[in-house]
């Protein structure tokens, strides 16, 4: 192999700079020429394609975002599209590429590998942390810290007001940051897409509360649970209870996506970043490389594409036992 592309997809991940950074200078560890391709698979589809050197990557690993810019492309889940972009790999003389991002983005990996027979792996870059073939995904621990803040924060205002908070965090349709940061931030429930609760549990569980006394509330909504939003979580409930409740609902959205990714995920990403770049080295294609139980493991994408990973019982009963 003399030649590697990179790029990421979907959407960003704090921590995504730090991975492109351990992929290049992997690479030029070991001899290869890299380039970075702009914007996804779209760049890759237009030709959007630059050299890469260690100074590319300087001053870029305590970055959030990515430098490389991401985007969805609907246009790599055609035939045409998955051609033009082979076509542009093979006039820039790239002979190996690196794919950073979600479920998506391995879709479209699997697909343009079997086509094309491309040497071809996956680095899992998502908040989400929702991949199959990983215990974490890049970004995931940045954003559950992020989303702590503002529950700490928020908290300090429910408590001083005796008010009900129900907090809506990311997640797709994945329950682990709303799990993760509601134990941490000792929410009084969370709701997850993977357990169905319902807004009459929600008030069930309220009312014990209030018989213990308890005047304020915290509840971690994850956005896939309510197929909606928290607001509209918030007004059923709103119709079952009896009395006048005093509830705020907050939406943390799109700052779970930025900021300065947290120790952990620049030392995941700069892991899976170098065991892609030695994973095509000793030819492995078609896979995702991921860490499980702290070692670096190789799934062949089509095990890894559109498998759920299940958020593990364990935490769902911690979340019900330490919240009463
Ligand atoms: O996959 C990461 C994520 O932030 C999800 O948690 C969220 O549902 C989605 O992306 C939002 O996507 P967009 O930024 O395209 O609205």
């Amino acid at each position: 192999m003399n030649r590697v592309a990179i790029l990421t997809s979907g959407s960003d991940a704090p921590g995504m700079n730090a991975c492109i950074r351990a992929v290049v200078r992997g690479a030029i560890h070991h001899g290869i020429e890299v380039v970075g391709i702009r914007r996804g698979y779209g760049g890759l589809i237009r030709g959007d394609i630059f050299p890469m050197t260690s100074h590319s990557v300087s001053n870029i690993i305590q970055r959030g975002g990515t430098i490389l810019k991401s985007a969805h492309c609907p246009e790599f889940m055609t035939v045409e599209g998955r051609q033009k972009a082979y076509e542009h790999l093979v006039s820039n003389n790239v002979d190996g590429l690196v794919v950073i991002g979600g479920n998506g983005t391995f879709e479209g990996a699997l697909h343009f590998h079997d086509e094309f027979r491309f040497p071809i792996v996956g680095i899992p870059g998502t908040i989400d942390n929702d991949l199959f073939g990983t215990d974490y995904t890049i970004g995931y621990d940045t954003a559950v810290n992020t989303a702590l803040k503002a529950i700490d924060r928020i908290r300090d205002t429910a408590d001083s007001h005796e008010r009900i908070f129900l907090i809506e965090v990311m997640g797709r349709d994945s329950g682990y940051i709303a799990v993760q940061s509601g134990i941490a931030g000792g929410a009084e429930m969370v709701m997850v897409p993977e357990v169905l609760l319902s807004a009459s549990d929600l008030v069930d569980a309220l009312k014990k509360g209030w018989n213990r006394s308890k005047s304020s509330s915290i509840i971690i909504v994850a956005e896939g649970e309510t197929k909606g939003t928290a607001a509209a979580l918030a007004d059923q409930i709103r119709e079952q209870v009896d009395c006048q409740i005093d509830m705020r609902v907050t939406t943390l959205g799109h700052i779970q996506r930025g900021g300065v990714p947290s120790a952990y995920d620049r030392t995941l990403a700069s892991r899976l970043g170098l065991g892609a770049l030695e994973g095509l080295l000793e030819e492995r294609t078609n896979v995702m490389v991921g860490v499980i139980n702290n070692q670096l493991v190789y799934t062949p994408l089509h095990e890894a594409v559109g498998r759920p990973k299940p958020i593990r019982n364990e935490l769902l009963r911690m979340v019900t036992i330490l919240s009463v």
